[in-house]
């Protein structure tokens, strides 16, 4: 697609839309496989569970983060099924909340957290610690020794600084912390830059190539407070293909074994990280846990024949795939209006009552999402349309491009599917709107489990 000189968004046949979206035969009709298993629409009606969004919107509010619970729980669920030897561990940076930590413990998942802040939300909904894993590049010397306080079960040492603090706590404290090594295996994951995560010039871990990561197990090993448990090894997030992770496992096993035969210790386990992909649009075709597993396990075991070491007990850390699906944000159209563009096109603008502040990805990544009419039957023909939000930035934008009944209006109710992940976790203040509630929807029955954020919160630390 040729870009338009005032930016990608501008100047794009406004009438067509990009070459991928296909014009629905009824736009009132539900694509399935982007929405959680409890979606259903009757009479243009969507309803989540058994509680139509008019009920939602009536008793909540809008714009609200709607999860459907048993939705949540079976991803957590398929992925333990799928892997049944392995340990999986829910990377809470997705969406973490004390009810979302419940249902991760209820379903026999361990929990990935990377600041004080998801270790505090962990510990407040009793997540058991030695469960836990604690991530960062730059974990403060607080949120190591509240991690060893804890008692939480790994720590993914990110420097050798850290290695060193971590050292002379666990001497302070008299603990021995259980710790895996975070290698960077030089892979190019095929997902936006900035959540790509194993190439080698960024911040993350230690340089398989330049040998800084055997140089980083050696001086895990000769601590004599830390335990040596494996090496880790995340490509990168919103990804695919398996060949980015085929590369990386290779490459880390390799590092695997080196450090058995020069070092004399072998690491009981290898965590490849999470970055399995979702679908947001009917562009994505994600696979499934047990796709997943049938690929990781042989590469794993293939590799580790190849190079005639014992197979490591496999972890991953899925977030999104287990979050992303489970959700979707109800908004309220305010106002609509149709913008002539350059050969005589024109696109319609929705806006909607949130915006960037409840999902910066549009911004950020320039991520796609779809959307509905999800208050009632509408007929109408679809149009291309750009769902927008209500903040003082052009680039406010929820969903691109999606075809929507022509008559959508002030007062109906939109949804957009695939929220749950990096959506409330990244949501902001921006132009002090308060950040939205998220309510969990089972068997009937919806229930707050974060609540819409008041004027009052947005005063509450402003001192005057
Ligand atoms: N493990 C580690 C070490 C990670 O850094 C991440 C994500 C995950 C697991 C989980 O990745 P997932 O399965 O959710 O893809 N804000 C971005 C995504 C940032 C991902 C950061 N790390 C987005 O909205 O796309």
């Amino acid at each position: 697609m040729r870009s338009h000189e005032a930016g990608a968004l501008h100047g794009q046949a406004g009438d067509r839309g990009p070459a991928w979206l296909r014009v629905p035969e009824d736009p009132d009709v539900l694509v399935r496989h982007l929405w959680s298993s409890g979606v259903a629409k009757a009479d243009g009606v969507l309803s989540v569970a058994g509680v139509t969004a008019p009920e939602l919107a009536e008793e909540f509010g809008t714009p609200l983060y709607v999860v459907d619970e048993d939705d949540f729980r079976g991803r957590a669920r398929a992925f333990a099924l799928a892997f049944p030897d392995a340990d999986i561990y829910y990377a809470g940076k997705a969406f973490l909340c004390v009810a979302t930590a419940r249902w991760v413990a209820e379903e026999g998942l361990n929990l990935d957290v990377c600041t004080g802040g998801e270790l505090a939300v962990a510990l407040r909904a009793e997540f058991p610690p030695e469960r836990i894993g604690l991530h960062g590049n730059n974990k403060s010397v607080a949120e190591l020794r509240r991690a060893l306080q804890a008692g939480v079960g790994r720590i993914i040492v990110d420097s050798v600084e850290e290695i060193a603090r971590l050292d002379a706590l666990t001497a302070e404290l008299g603990v021995q912390a259980v710790v895996m090594v975070r290698v960077t295996a030089g892979v190019e994951a095929h997902t936006h830059e900035y959540i790509s995560t194993s190439h080698e010039d960024q911040k993350f871990g230690f340089s398989i190539a330049d040998g800084a990561a055997l140089d980083a197990v050696r001086r895990v090993v000769d601590s004599p407070g830390l335990t040596f448990a494996g090496l880790h090894s995340h490509i990168g997030s919103q990804i695919f293909v398996t060949d980015g992770f085929e590369v990386a496992a290779r490459r880390v096993l390799r590092l695997h074994a080196q450090v058995a035969t020069e070092l004399g210790v072998v690491g009981a386990e290898l965590d490849l990280g999470g970055g399995f992909g979702i679908a947001y649009t009917t562009q994505d075709d994600p696979a499934t846990p047990d796709d997943l597993a049938r690929g990781l396990l042989k590469i794993v075991d293939d590799e580790c024949a190849a190079l005639d070491v014992a197979v490591p007990r496999l972890s991953l850390e899925p977030g999104r795939a287990i979050a992303g699906p489970s959700t979707f944000t109800l908004y309220e159209v305010g106002t609509t209006k149709a913008v002539g563009l350059d050969g005589g096109a024109s696109r319609r603008y929705v806006s909607v009552d949130g915006g960037m502040s409840d999902n910066i990805r549009p911004a950020l990544y320039s991520a796609d999402y779809s959307c509905t009419l999800a208050s009632r039957d509408s007929g109408a023909p679809a149009v291309l349309s750009r769902v927008v939000g209500k903040h003082c930035e052009a680039g406010d934008i929820v969903v691109k491009d999606e075809y929507l009944p022509g008559d959508v209006r002030a007062g109906d109710l939109l949804a957009v599917p695939g929220t749950g992940a990096y959506c409330r976790s990244l949501a902001s203040n921006y132009n002090h709107v308060p950040r939205a509630a998220v309510v969990a929807v089972r068997d009937g029955e919806a229930r707050v489990v974060v609540r819409r954020e008041s004027e009052d919160d947005l005063l509450a630390l402003d001192l005057g």
